[in-house]
């Protein structure tokens, strides 16, 4: 029997689908607050028994899919991708030459003496629809009297989130007299201060807007006059290693796990035999002084990447970012993510960095970003922008000459001044960037079902490879020999899988609890096993039951976790 394929999530009673998986993950251990006990620290999170396991087999199976067992690459032979784990802390001029120092900042604008928020979260509700009916409510604002000033703000990651906020959060309503707001064609109708209003959601860090923050009223007090214009604000957060506190030895921690790579390229060069093109793969925390942590684990301060920097022949790098891209959606789809859920989003011309080819999102459709998609990996042509740069900032020589491309630009026939020019080059860069624990949320989102008639009401439905638990052991009852039975049972399991004996409570509420946290089988030794050695295995997402030989079972699991 194959394993049934799970429902149709049907809706929780929960209007807010994201509190209650966050209220799940932390009853059964998934995620917990950190420093809980002294009321938490914004943006950061503790992973528990359940959550580290989730995360460490996402973890596991990118390097398999990058370190070990990479794809197989255009010419029919497997990809060359090497791994590494770089220290946190580099040398500050990693962080002046790859831009960060500089550049690495959000828009900051002030609430003053209230608080501080990112400029591109501020969204606000502003009078007129798309197709120029003006809504009754307008302010005249700034130097364009016509601009459709906000009646409303909020922060928000997407126009989704904001519009979720004004038309169904009662405390953003109540704030700006906000009554019966409902989705029209084109955006939104209803009351705002007892009078008619029509009006659209609109992110206010456009250039449109500048100079006029100060009409804008606060997303926190409502008061209009407190905002500052926007201003640059950077994200790396800083220490100071050795003895003395100043700014001559200022570090940091690494944003971003790529740089360690970078500077590193020469290292792995010389010291294992890849050759251009080639990998390298580091999986690692990176901490990112976030303003507005928010979404639960879905912008944190700390948080886990999943990195690969594919060096490349400059005139080969567009091949070897489409073929990135197409592995890196694989990739995610092999999670068992339901394909309308991943999409791609091609960044614009005017959103690439200078040194940037290409650049595509891959989006996941978030329940807090829903209608909207956001972001969950980026996969970037950055050319020979990092190389060139680490090269100058730090005199060391990062070029490289190919021999093999020399070889078939003299077969070729090219001239001798071509094959001197394109046989020594800084090597192009395809980057496939991702978050780990980003995936971890991915996979909790995914996996959530409620069910009002099943005895748990909610149960995660994971990919069975990605379960943290794969299987329940159960003596139907502590007596008549089932709990030795079943005991050896688990004793020969655990070796290969991580499973779970439970003797204790109803066989019932041990079905529920295993189908809360998302273990796919359970085993039940049952009084018909000591005399046909067979046990029963329940199927976590039909609650199908069916017997199969105990000694069957290592088999069974091994096979369903391979599928
Ligand atoms: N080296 C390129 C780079 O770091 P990025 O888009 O800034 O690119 C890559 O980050 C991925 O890291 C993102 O797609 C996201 O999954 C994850 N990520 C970035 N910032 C994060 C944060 N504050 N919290 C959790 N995950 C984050």
């Amino acid at each position: 029997m194959s394993t049934p394929t799970p429902p149709t999530p049907p809706t929780s009673p929960n209007a807010n689908i994201m509190e209650a998986i966050v209220s799940l993950s932390k009853r059964r251990g998934f995620i917990y607050q950190a420093s809980e006990i002294y009321g938490g620290i914004r943006g950061f999170w503790d992973y528990g028994p359940l959550g580290v396991l989730l995360k460490n087999n996402i973890r596991d199976w990118w390097w398999k899919c990058m370190v070990e067992c990479p794809p197989i690459g255009p010419d029919g032979h497997p990809v060359d991708i090497v791994g590494l784990d770089s220290a946190i802390i580099q040398h500050p001029k990693t962080w002046e030459a790859s831009g960060h120092v500089a550049g690495f900042n959000d828009p900051m604008v002030d609430d003053i003496g209230v608080s501080r928020y990112r400029a591109d979260h501020l969204y606000g509700l502003c009078p007129g629809l798309p197709n120029g009916t003006r809504g009754e409510v307008r302010e005249a604002g700034g130097t364009d009297p016509g601009l459709p000033m906000p009646i409303a703000t909020v922060l928000a990651s997407s126009a989704g989130e904001a519009a979720e906020f004004f038309t169904g959060d009662k405390k953003t309503q109540k704030l700006f007299g906000i009554k019966s707001l409902e989705r029209v064609a084109g955006g939104f109708q209803g009351q705002v201060k007892g009078r008619d209003f029509s009006g659209t959601v609109i992110c206010l860090y456009q250039p449109e807007f500048k100079g006029l923050f100060n009409k804008f009223p606060s997303p926190s007090t409502g008061e209009v006059g407190k905002l500052t214009e926007p201003r640059a604000f950077n994200l790396m957060l800083d220490t100071y290693p050795g003895p003395i506190r100043d700014e001559a030895n200022k570090a940091y921690l690494r944003p971003e796990t790529a740089q360690g790579i970078f500077l590193n390229y020469k290292n792995v060069l010389d010291t294992t035999r890849v050759k251009v093109p080639f990998g390298v793969a580091q999986i690692g925390k990176s901490f990112r002084n976030e303003v507005t942590p928010r979404n639960y684990i879905f912008r944190s301060r700390e948080f886990e990447q999943m990195e690969m920097e594919f060096f490349c022949p400059p005139d080969d790098a567009l091949m070897w970012y489409e073929f990135w891209r197409n592995e890196r959606m694989k990739w995610w789809l092999s999670l068992g993510i339901r394909p309308e859920n991943l999409k791609f989003r091609d960044h614009d011309s005017d959103e690439l960095a200078h040194y940037s080819k290409a650049c595509v999102d891959v989006e996941y459709l978030y329940p807090f970003t829903a209608p909207d998609f956001g972001e969950l990996e980026g996969i970037a042509h950055r050319g020979s922008y990092d190389l060139t740069q680490h090269s100058t900032h730090s005199g060391t020589k990062l070029d490289y000459f190919d021999q093999e491309l020399q070889l078939k630009l003299k077969e070729s026939g090219a001239s001798p001044e071509d094959v001197k020019s394109k046989s020594r080059y800084i090597p192009n860069v395809i980057e496939p960037a991702s978050g780990l624990t980003r995936a971890v949320l991915v996979l909790l989102c995914e996996a959530y079902r409620y069910d009002e008639s099943r005895p748990s009401k909610e149960y995660l439905a994971f990919k069975p490879q990605f379960a943290p638990v794969k299987a329940g052991i159960f003596p139907l009852v502590q007596k008549d020999g089932m709990p030795e039975v079943a005991e050896k049972l688990y004793l020969d399991l655990r070796k290969h899988f991580t499973v779970e004996y439970d003797p204790k409570q109803s066989i019932g509420k041990r079905y529920a609890r295993m189908d809360e946290v998302g273990t796919p089988f359970s085993f039940t030794i049952d009084g018909e096993t000591a005399k046909d050695q067979t046990v029963t295995v329940r199927h976590r997402d039909s609650q199908l039951q069916e017997r199969i030989g105990i000694a069957n079972v290592k088999a069974f699991l091994s096979a369903k976790l391979g599928e």
